[in-house]
């Protein structure tokens, strides 16, 4: 089990340039599906979840090629509308290629997809759009077969605003005959990039970043370049271990007009904040100031990517707390591991109650999940003495460099065998 090493209990101080959005680049990969045409994709994110796409997306014909951190994809020959199953089923976001495969050859067969260990993650929504617009799902096993004679612009009211099935359902439409409005969308950024890309492909998507779009359909798309936009969660997983560990750090390029919340918070718990038009300067000296109860909730609240990370950071904050998860109902399974640390966190249905003021100490712990992972990361760096995280390669499903970007905030931290040759060589 690969594993990273840190030794913790020293403040942040430095830089670091955020990368691409890993849930910006997904829906528009798959989006690409739908592009006859070649598409060039800037600032796409070198992690695992992408490349997990990038063979999912060769599995039906596209072609697919890296020049640095620029993927450019061609669609103009899809052969395949069977998807592999060992992708899939290790990423939830897969499930996105359903609606760009029917709406570009009008029939897809998948597996359930797959993905974090937060909670449940049904996709009933997703069906249920797609067969308004005009698919035929059958099962067989954990298969799923879908396709569509024709798909039809029709109103579709989403009862809860999901990311992906917003995304989905818009994918779905573009190639449509006639117009579809979507009432109840889900207003993430990264369904704007989405549809922003769209768009400069030549569909034809209004309402974008409110929770009433409309597509009508259009022909064909051709080609563009389109440029993804910075992690608001990666940002915000260094912004908030810059609260919890204290220091001085620059977020280079940080997405900022899509930060409220996390800016707010920040502020709230003591937090000084410098923004300007090419990134964040946050300062923190002292205990974090915790609020009495905190929630999270769909964009623009508080995002639930960053609430394993915030649960770490209260553990260090100058009183208790208490941190309601609102969207997943299994996304508190990294306390357990905190509290081998010294945590002492009580989860009760979706509420976790976290006790204030508490000196971390370092051990080994092992990450379920990326979000949580990147929590136990944090947490280490918080710590006193060593602390091993392993599987790291859940970590890595996001997060382009994690060990990368901590040493450039002046963190001791390297897989096993880089952070021993370190210490030989300070010693
Ligand atoms: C997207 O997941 C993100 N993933 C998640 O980020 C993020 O946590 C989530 O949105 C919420 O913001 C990507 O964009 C690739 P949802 P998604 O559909 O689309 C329920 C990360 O760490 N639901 O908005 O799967 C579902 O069970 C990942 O980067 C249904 O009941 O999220 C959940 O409780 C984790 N039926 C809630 O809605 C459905 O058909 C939110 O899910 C679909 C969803």
């Amino acid at each position: 089990m690969e594993c990273i090493q840190i030794q913790g209990g020293n403040k942040l101080s430095g830089e670091v340039d955020i990368q691409g959005s890993k849930n910006a680049a997904l829906p528009i990969m798959a989006a690409c599906i739908l592009v006859q045409g070649i598409v060039v994709l800037e600032n796409c994110p070198r992690i695992l979840d992408v490349e997990f796409m990038c063979r999912i997306l060769r599995s039906v014909g596209v072609w697919v090629k890296w020049e640095k951190n620029v993927l450019v994809l061609d669609a103009r020959q899809i052969t395949e509308s069977r998807l592999p199953r060992e992708y899939v089923t290790r990423m939830r976001s897969s499930v996105m290629v359903a609606g760009a495969m029917l709406g570009r050859c009008r029939e897809i067969t998948f597996h359930y997809p797959g993905g974090c260990v937060i909670g449940d993650r049904p996709i009933d929504l997703h069906v249920k759009a797609l067969k308004q617009l005009g698919a035929v799902f059958t099962e067989s096993d954990d298969m799923l077969y879908a396709h569509a004679e024709r798909l039809t612009g029709c109103r579709i009211s989403l009862p809860f605003p999901s990311v992906g099935a917003t995304e989905n359902t818009v994918l779905a439409a573009v190639l449509a005959e006639g117009v579809t409005e979507i009432y109840g969308c889900a207003r993430e950024p990264e369904i704007e990039a989405m549809c922003g890309f769209l768009n400069c492909a030549g569909a034809k998507i209004k309402g974008i970043g409110s929770s009433h779009i409309t597509v009508e359909g259009v022909k064909q798309l051709h080609g563009c370049t389109w440029k993804v936009a910075s992690d608001r969660i990666v940002a915000g997983t260094y912004l908030i271990s810059t609260l919890a560990a204290g220091g001085d750090v620059y977020l280079k390029h940080a997405p900022v007009g899509q930060m409220e919340s996390v800016l707010s918070l920040a502020r709230v718990m003591g937090a000084g904040l410098i923004c300007d038009n090419e990134g964040i300067r946050i300062v923190q000296s002292g205990l974090l100031t915790a609020p009495d109860s905190l929630n999270t909730g769909v964009y623009p609240a508080f995002p639930t990517d960053l609430q394993s990370i915030l649960l770490a950071a209260l553990c260090r904050a100058d009183k208790d707390s208490s941190l309601t998860e609102r969207i997943f109902n299994g996304r508190f399974g990294v306390a357990e591991e905190l509290n081998r640390m010294g945590a002492r966190i009580r989860v009760e249905n979706n509420t976790a109650y976290v006790t204030g003021k508490r000196q971390l100490h370092g051990c080994n712990v092992t990450a379920q999940e990326l979000r949580g992972g990147a929590a136990l990361v944090l947490a280490g760096v918080m710590a006193s003495g060593y602390t091993q995280v392993y599987n790291r390669h859940f970590i890595d499903r996001g997060y382009e460099d994690i060990v990368r970007d901590f040493k450039s905030l002046g963190v001791s931290i390297g897989s096993k065998e880089e952070f021993q040759t370190d210490e030989r060589r300070k010693s």
